[in-house]
């Protein structure tokens, strides 16, 4: 078959190879030849070989029917076009065979200044077994349909005989086989020997040095099977070395397939070999397995392998897509047992592996394995940077984390700048299973996932904006540019923490948290940029009594969003507890608590009633604000109740249909009604405290800690916030606080520093509930000034998430009257000398280096003269045709006062949203406009340059436009005009 298929491919060049025997040419040799197999041979290794090195140019099979060959050798190089054939698919080798990378003497592979005293290839280093670009190696051991199994019941220290899931005779399993059991106690993980199989029973030497757990248990009648996994490390065929080094200076041999020529195609197929003691400490990409920047590699498989003891990582997935780990077994990896190396590793396949270290405290990065550390820590049992990657079915036992994607950074290596790790949405991911790591079990640390455009090598497609799709919003249009991706079915236990940090646009869908010591553990999300989605649905939060092992507790995120969860039970010890650790009163330097974590809790069909303990809630975790989160239900979740917030703020006592505090719900009131909301504002520090009076704060203030007469209304500014990264954020940080639904508030002690925005409550949490409209009414004052307005949920959310606003953010009725307010308050609208100089002045801009142009709100949606210099409120006026508008100079009562009191269609942006493009656009646009007038070719293709809703018009910027130029210059390309939609025109 494989014959066929080359002589196909290589036109002849394979089938005119010449058979060689090596028993025939093996007297030429000795142990330090540097032998290479010509490109027109093809060596048959019928007898032991031990030389030198090896490099195949040509063929290199192995004879299948001779038992126990070894082939010596400081290294094994396949080059392109050559082949490496140890059994096939249809033949695997069914002998021992060994492949043994010989140690050169005085070898260290960190000292490359050493290297010419030792064989070395120049890309791949020393001591490997490798395949380059181009080149075909494959090899199959023994097939053995499973490689791990589970125990099938509890079993106790000094038992040898185990009951496995699996028939071990039907997995292939064999007398004298290495097989180990992870540890199911937080503690250590044990090898032994086969000794006899009788069926799904195998005796094993030594006894069992501890309890393990296996088989099914009922918890609250759930079933959870917490079960010891029993790995196979023994194979026929072995990749191997000396470990005196390994064991000295944690360098051993290496494998993997490295790039030289993408044109070519690779195959490099291993399945099921037997690989210990690799991986090169502190040497960049010399890993047990290596997938070196293979391009698109379909033919990169790593199926059924044990590797015994490796450092670095076990599998290293490097700049690759396409390819697949399969059912593989691992013991001890040192720091990461797999591993997407760069952030652009895209479309791989890793399933069913088997990661077991002996011992919780022995494979972490930070526990004596540092590997690279000017790349920084890397550890856990699967380590990604690159996330859009198929996960499944794999298990992860005594590590420092289950699964480890850090999301930080714009790619690394090779992909440096060319990816947003934090971004990049997951493949599949289910079913999995982390257990008794020593931190996390599954540790989503910081992702936000989102909707990327990338190319084929799966870097992020680059607009004049830099990788926008990275960034929170898309644009023109503000929309939340989230892509949810989906855990389904994770199953946890026995680790520290379950979770990550930020995490955002990440549904957990039958998430199984037992026994671990924090069943959650969360900190910052955001609400779904998809409607109809669930921070957590169909999941369990479980503490098995029985089990002495953690809790059922989850500390879950804060932040200025609705966390939906759905058709979840929490049962055993433990609480849910919120927010954590958002809002901390250290971070801000007043020393109160952020007030921007006023979460809303959105339950359906949650079941508390089976947790044991005398409350079901606590408010204010880990240092998060307890004042911040409200629980709502729309069903019996909450017992009936329908909503319960803090009861430190006990003003609220005296909304109807309130009361408490009840212990239960953390001293929570527990309210009948379903109406108070979190009202944010997002903004520049207004003084350290604004204060809000109206119902819920009329009650003396409680100024001790934690409260800081915030039950009275005092509001303290939040120095903190999210962190959900490329942003392009205006505000990240504000106010945030609690108002009844249709109430009047007063909201006092602003100042004017620039624009601010208002967020109340989420459209998704109305929509839930059934509410057309939620709304309150503020009456905001500055300087005794007052200015009123309605604010409503519904109000437009573009440009708006959990972590603030971008600059582009609309104006909301609310805005525009603490604009207003600011014109007042600073005397700015006076045509004369202004009564008090403010900070930073309200919103007009600075148009002085545009030749002439003058700042016009007028400008909001374009028009003739405006975006002058490229800055969208400069606008040319007052000259001849077509700039003879009248320049707002030229009219003073229609400036000023007129303007902060127009309405939304009408209105300025701030100072610092407009000016930031002058410097860089200045010359560039100024020239292109002056040639529009002459050309009538289109000199731009305005999809191309804006995106959509967007046409080529020659009318722009000419006095005969009937539409004023209206929505001209978007995208700063003075004729493209944005259209369809209102205020817009219809596009043609
Ligand atoms: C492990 O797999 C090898 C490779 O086929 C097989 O020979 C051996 O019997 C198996 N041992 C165990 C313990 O599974
Ligand atoms: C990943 O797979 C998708 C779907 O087949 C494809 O569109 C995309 O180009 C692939 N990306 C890479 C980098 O292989």
């Amino acid at each position: 078959m494989k014959n066929l298929l080359c002589v196909f491919l290589f036109s002849g060049a394979w089938a005119a190879r010449a058979t060689v025997l090596w028993s025939s040419i093996k007297g030429k040799y000795n142990s330090n030849s540097e032998v290479t197999v010509p490109k027109g041979e093809e060596w048959i290794l019928d007898e032991n070989m031990d030389v030198g090195t090896l490099t195949i140019k040509g063929g290199f099979s192995w004879h299948i029917a001779k038992r126990n060959i070894e082939l010596r050798a400081f290294y094994v190089l396949v080059d392109r076009e050559g082949s490496f054939n140890l059994g096939s698919e249809n033949d695997p080798m069914e002998l021992d065979a060994t492949i043994f990378i010989k140690t050169p003497s005085n070898w260290d592979p960190r000292k490359s200044e050493g290297w010419d005293n030792f064989p070395y290839h120049p890309s791949i280093g020393s001591r490997f077994f490798a395949g380059v670009g181009g080149s075909s190696v494959e090899i199959y051991g023994r097939t053995l349909s499973r490689t791990w199994t589970l125990l099938s019941e509890d079993h106790s220290k000094s038992d040898s005989i185990l009951k496995l899931k699996h028939d071990a005779d039907e997995m292939n399993w064999r007398v004298g086989d290495k097989i180990a059991i992870a540890t199911t106690n937080r503690g250590s993980s044990s090898e032994h020997t086969i000794t006899e199989i009788n069926n799904n029973r195998v005796t094993v030497d030594p006894p069992l040095p501890r309890n393990y757990m296996g088989g099914v248990k009922q918890v609250y009648g759930v079933a959870v099977e917490k079960a010891a996994e029993v790995i196979n490390l023994s194979r026929n065929v072995k990749i191997t070395g000396d470990t005196d080094t390994f064991h000295s200076m944690k360098q051993g041999w290496h494998t993997g397939a490295f790039w030289e020529d993408e044109t070519l195609d690779t195959t490099h197929i291993i399945k099921f070999a037997e690989l210990d003691h690799c991986g090169q400490n502190d040497v960049l990409g010399r890993y047990c397995f290596h997938f070196h920047r293979m391009g698109h590699c379909p033919n990169c498989i790593y199926e059924g392998n044990a590797i015994y003891n490796s450092v670095q990582a076990g599998f290293t997935i490097h700049g690759s897509h396409f390819t697949k780990l399969h059912r593989n077994v691992l013991w001890n990896p040192k720091s990461v047992g797999i591993y997407t190396e760069d952030g652009n590793e895209m479309n791989n396949t890793i399933s069913e592996n088997a990661i077991i270290c002996e011992d919780i405290m022995k494979c972490g990065w930070s526990r004596g394995n540092e590997w690279q550390s000017q790349n920084g820590l890397k550890e856990g049992g699967i380590y990604f940077q690159g996330m859009t990657n198929d996960l499944i079915g794999n298990r992860v036992a005594g590590m420092e984390h289950g699964f480890w994607s850090p999301g930080s950074g714009n790619g690394r290596g090779f992909a440096s700048g060319k990816t947003c790790n934090t971004h990049q949405p997951f493949g599949r991911f289910e079913d999995n299973v982390w257990h008794d790591n020593q931190r996390f079990g599954i540790y989503l640390d910081h992702q936000y996932s989102r909707d990327l455009e990338r190319d084929e090598e799966a870097h992020v497609v680059k607009t004049a904006h830099g990788m926008e799709s990275c960034n929170a919003f898309t644009r023109p249009d503000g929309k939340d540019n989230g892509f949810v991706s989906v855990i389904k079915n994770d199953f946890n236990y026995h680790n520290m923490f379950v979770g990550g940090y930020s995490i955002g646009d990440i549904e957990f869908d039958g998430l199984l948290s037992v026994n671990n010591l924090n069943n959650g553990y969360w900190k910052r999300s955001k609400n779904f940029a998809e409607p109809g989605r669930y921070h957590v649905k169909n999941s369990f939060f479980l503490a098995d009594p029985n089990d002495g092992i953690g809790s059922a507790t989850t500390l879950f995120p804060g932040g200025s969003f609705t966390f939906k969860m759905k058709d979840t039970k929490y049962a055993g010890s433990g609480k849910l507890e919120v927010p954590q650790h958002c809002g901390i009163y250290f971070h801000n330097p007043h020393n109160k608590f952020g007030s921007t974590c006023a979460v809303q809790y959105l339950f359906e069909n949650v079941d508390f009633t089976e947790l044991r303990g005398d409350q079901i809630f606590h408010f204010g975790p880990s240092d998060g604000n307890p004042m911040s989160p409200t629980f709502i239900a729309s069903d019996n979740s909450i017992d009936g109740h329908k909503q319960v917030i803090s009861g430190r703020l006990d003003g609220f006592l005296k909304v109807p249909n309130c009361s408490g505090p009840v212990k239960k719900y953390g001293n929570g009131i527990v309210c009948e009604g379903q109406n108070i909301r979190r009202l944010t504002i997002f903004s520049p520090s207004m003084g350290d405290e604004i204060k809000i009076s109206g119902p819920g704060y009329d009650v003396s203030p409680n100024w001790d800690h934690p409260v800081g007469g915030t039950n009275a209304g005092h509001i303290w500014y939040d120095h903190s916030h999210g962190s959900s990264g490329h942003v392009d954020h205006k505000y990240t940080k504000g106010y945030g606080m609690h108002v009844v639904l249709g109430e009047t508030y007063r909201i006092s002690d602003l100042q004017w520093k620039d624009d601010i925005f208002f967020q109340l409550s989420d459209p998704e949490l109305a929509d839930a509930l059934g509410n057309a409209d939620e709304y309150v009414k503020l009456e905001l004052e500055m300087d005794g000034f007052v200015e009123s307005c309605r604010l409503s949920v519904r109000e437009s959310r573009d440009w708006h998430n959990a972590d603030g606003v971008g600059k582009e953010a609309e104006l909301s009725e609310c805005s525009l009257a603490f604009r207003t307010l600011g014109y007042l308050a600073t005397g700015t609208h006076k045509t004369t000398t202004t009564t008090k100089a403010p900070t930073t002045p309200p919103p007009t801009g600075d148009c002085s280096k545009c030749g002439g142009a003058e700042w016009d709100v007028r400008c909001e949606h374009g028009g003739v003269g405006c975006s002058a210099c490229g800055v969208k409120y400069c606008r040319f006026c007052g000259g001849s045709p077509p700039y003879d508008i009248a320049c707002p100079t030229q009219a003073p009562t229609t400036t000023s006062s007129s303007t902060a009191t127009t309405t939304s269609s009408s209105s300025g942006p701030s100072s610092t949203a407009t000016t930031k493009s002058t410097t860089s656009t200045t010359t560039q646009t100024t020239t292109t406009i002056k040639t529009t007038t002459t050309t009538k070719e289109p000199e731009y293709d305005c999809n191309q340059a804006c995106g959509g809703n967007t046409f080529y018009d020659e009318r722009c910027w000419t006095s005969s436009d009937p539409h004023g130029g209206l929505g001209c210059n978007a995208c700063n390309k003075p004729k493209c005009r944005i259209c369809g939609g209102s205020p817009y025109i219809a596009c043609p």
